[in-house]
């Protein structure tokens, strides 16, 4: 089938579930007809937006026609100084005026893709539509492009503009895309949050005037991600109309949804175009990043599943596409900057190794002087007083244990106290008539300056090529400040540049980035890194949080979660190991703790934990994911492959518990499961003197003797099986009852605050 279809100058795209179209009107505007379920050609004309005459205040586009004004029509991408008063996608300054009016010229259909000069965009379209529009008047050139992926139900949008008059412009503001959708009782759901709590969904009811989602720290930002859903107020996780945007940038970005009188909302996103200016001279042409968007009217699960089913296929690169991850473990939340390479290898490697990890990454703290955070960055010169033989011996060494070997790196800042800022201050971004701003004691280092680029790639691939370097943590710890125009810009395809440079000629290395946890969780780093570090917050119930927000608009293979120790170090937190592990496993799972301080009964369930992992990590990372509406205190998160991994997370425990039941999506309604509850154990400790109601002898829960127990002994939790049909599972099961305070058997399930149970679900055989 032509997934785009092209008849008397109206423009039919197609993918599996849904249509989008949009025609060429008599004064050669693009009008925008429809964003939605599929629909043919034939209802063209039933689609469009009627308007026969004008109302009050409205200014007419052509004296002649009084039924015909900008404001009130949707369309493709809106121009300024037409007589639409609802925000414009292009900003563009003559000296004299702002004012453009963009027409049909042409259209070309091209196989594939058309890449972006400089910057990361998406690959493997079927086919791209580009509309090639112009200024009758001022001769301004736009390109819009249409890159089509039908399989994913996604489509990706940019626009080039060419200064094609004989004078120079400035340009304020260009969107990536604009939508207008004629639509009413719509919510913005966007992911907002700051350092340790990112990515929590927002929902914002949209009422007449603008709604903005940006980025002002220089980078796609852990306040406001680039990806947001509009969805109509009853559209739940299985039910209702939805839409899904996102950037392929890790820039300064700027989204916003303009409702206007008529319940016309556009939806448009690009760069940020605050404080952004570029003098264009005649003939120079500015492209936008990509944006991609998807729609589902089928509920949340179903947008998020084309979402994830895309980043997949058609953003992430390298050997690492579509292929699992391996198990981790990091040397950070254990050790910090204090370790030598005896702790390494003793404490965490070979008992990361005799655990079933496969991957020994060694965190910050490596290099130059670099024992805390206020110095050292910009070195690369190893700290041989904690590692004696340096990086290849260390190397050597992990992978002698059979592991593969990875190293933290954050290039792309710089402390004033390392051998790098004594020889090369320039170096450094900073303002020259200002004292200098430090984040986390660091600068960022000058990524437009083409030196400070090389010596970035030198040093980081001479890391890797010199050290047998399998994953790289890369790092970037501050915001950037006090900067205009294309600055910005400019350092962000700095950044891309760099990344290529290195990464593309290595495809074997795991790349995992990071910026103080998710603070550029973006499509753009997941051109170049399949996976990104979720949070500095590992916390397993603020995880829940976090990781349910990064599923909306990202695949489980790319969100990095680890396990770390109990009680946590950011919330005081004790969550059981079994939770911990849980939610980690809903993504690409690692450890992040002192392995060797763990009791012999914990080592064995980690044990346990990675082997049931490895068995099921497929369907963990790349099954379909669904999100399973229920009410405090459960949240259900469902992973679905060759069999469906099902976890209910509990909060806080209630004297009488509601009754519990197993909602399972997607299951062949006509065939017969079986359910089994993933095996774990109690921590003894946490019964305290209870355990003299079970007890032959009076045993004090706080003692010695019950601390030396519990570190070899532990209570198997209640192990639960069900058999039912798909159609009962969608339906909702009855679990087997929590405990409530009386009586107990190998039936009664122990909830626990913080608890949670984890189901696997196959067919029967
Ligand atoms: C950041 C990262 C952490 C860790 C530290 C090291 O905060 O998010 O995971 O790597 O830096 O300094």
């Amino acid at each position: 089938m032509d997934h785009i279809q092209i008849k008397d100058h109206t423009f039919l795209i197609s993918t599996k579930d849904t249509s989008y179209m949009f025609r060429v009107n008599k004064y050669g505007h693009l009008e925008h007809l429809h964003y939605g379920g599929k629909i043919t050609m034939e209802d063209v004309d039933a689609l469009s937006y009627k308007k026969y005459i004008l109302n009050g205040m409205t200014v007419a586009y052509d004296r002649k026609d009084d039924a015909y004004s900008l404001d009130s029509l949707p369309q493709e991408y809106a121009s300024y100084g037409t007589g639409d008063f609802n925000e414009a996608s292009i900003e563009i300054d003559s000296g004299e005026s702002f004012t453009c009016d963009f027409t049909f010229d042409a259209y070309d259909l091209v196989e594939g893709n058309v890449p972006i000069k400089g910057l990361p965009s998406s690959y493997g379209a079927e086919q791209t539509l580009i509309i090639h529009m112009k200024d009758k008047v001022n001769g301004l050139k736009l390109d819009l492009y249409y890159a089509v992926y039908p399989e994913e139900n996604v489509i990706g949008r940019r626009a080039v503009l060419t200064n094609g008059s004989g004078k120079a412009y400035t340009l304020h503001k260009l969107m990536s895309y604009c939508v207008d959708l004629i639509e009413d009782d719509l919510v913005l759901m966007d992911f907002s949050g700051a350092w340790d709590k990112e990515m929590h969904p927002n929902d914002r009811k949209l009422t007449q005037g603008t709604c903005v989602i940006s980025s002002r720290t220089g980078f796609s930002s852990n306040k406001n991600n680039p990806g947001f859903i509009i969805k109509k107020s009853n559209t739940r996780e299985d039910t209702g109309k939805a839409w899904g945007f996102n950037l392929v940038y890790s820039g300064n970005h700027y989204s916003s949804i303009n409702k206007n009188e008529y319940a016309l909302h556009r939806i448009q996103g690009g760069i940020s175009p605050e404080r952004f200016y570029l003098k264009l001279k005649a003939g120079d042409s500015f492209e936008t990043p990509e944006a991609v968007m998807t729609y589902s009217g089928n509920g949340l699960n179903k947008l998020s599943q084309n979402f994830h089913a895309f980043i997949n296929e058609h953003i992430v690169r390298s050997d690492w596409k579509k292929k699992e991850r391996p198990v981790l473990i990091n040397s950070w939340e254990g050790f910090g900057f204090k370790f030598k390479k005896d702790d390494l290898i003793n404490k965490l490697a070979k008992n990361a190794v005799k655990l079933g990890m496969e991957l020994f990454v060694l965190d910050d703290g490596w290099f130059g002087r670099r024992n805390d955070d206020k110095r050292g960055l910009g070195d690369y010169d190893c700290n041989l007083k904690k590692i004696p033989g340096g990086i290849s011996s260390l190397s050597e060494e992990i992978h002698k244990l059979g592991m593969l070997f990875g190293i933290w790196v954050e290039p792309e800042a710089i402390n004033i106290d390392s051998k790098l800022y004594e020889k090369h201050p320039e170096y450094a971004l900073t303002e020259s008539d200002r004292e200098m701003l430090f984040g986390r004691n660091e600068l960022l280092m000058d990524l437009t300056n083409p030196d400070v680029r090389d010596y970035i790639v030198e040093n980081v691939s001479k890391l890797i090529d010199d050290n047998d370097v399998d994953y790289i943590k890369w790092d970037m710890n501050r915001h950037m400040n006090a900067v205009s125009g294309t600055y910005n810009h400019e350092y962000i395809k700095g950044l891309y540049d760099v990344l290529d440079r290195i990464f593309t000629p290595r495809p074997h290395v795991l790349l995992e980035s990071c910026s103080s946890g998710g603070n550029r969780f973006d499509l753009g780093m997941l051109c170049y890194s399949p996976q990104i570090w979720a949070s500095d917050d590992t916390d397993a119930i603020e995880r829940i949080d976090i990781q349910k927000g990064l599923s909306y608009l990202y695949p489980l293979s790319s969100i990095g979660a680890h396990v770390s120790a109990s009680p946590h170090m950011q919330t005081l937190r004790k969550t059981p190991l079994e939770t911990r592990f849980n939610i980690s496993a809903y993504g690409c799972l690692g450890y992040e703790l002192d392995l060797s301080l763990l009791s012999p009964i914990d080592k064995a369930e980690i044990k346990r934990q990675i082997s049931y992992y490895k068995k099921h990590r497929k369907t963990f990372q790349y099954g379909t994911f669904y999100r399973i509406d229920e009410e405090e205190p459960y949240e259900v998160f469902q992973a679905s492959g060759a069999e469906t991994i099902l976890t209910k997370f509990r909060r806080i425990v209630h004297a009488v518990p509601v009754y519990d039941k197993l909602y399972v999506r997607g299951l062949d309604e006509d065939k017969t499961y079986d359910i089994e509850s993933k095996p774990y154990l109690h921590n003894l400790r946490q019964f305290g003197h209870l355990v003299n109601f079970v007890s032959p002898v009076k045993i004090n829960g706080e003692g010695h003797l019950m601390t030396a127990v519990s570190k070899l002994k532990g209570m198997e939790a209640s192990f639960q099986e069900y058999t039912a049909s798909g159609a009962a599972l969608k339906e909702g099961i009855c679990l087997n009852p929590l405990f409530m305070g009386t009586g107990y058997n190998d039936k009664i399930r122990i909830p626990l605050d913080y608890g949670s149970d984890m189901y696997e679900i196959k067919e029967h055989e």
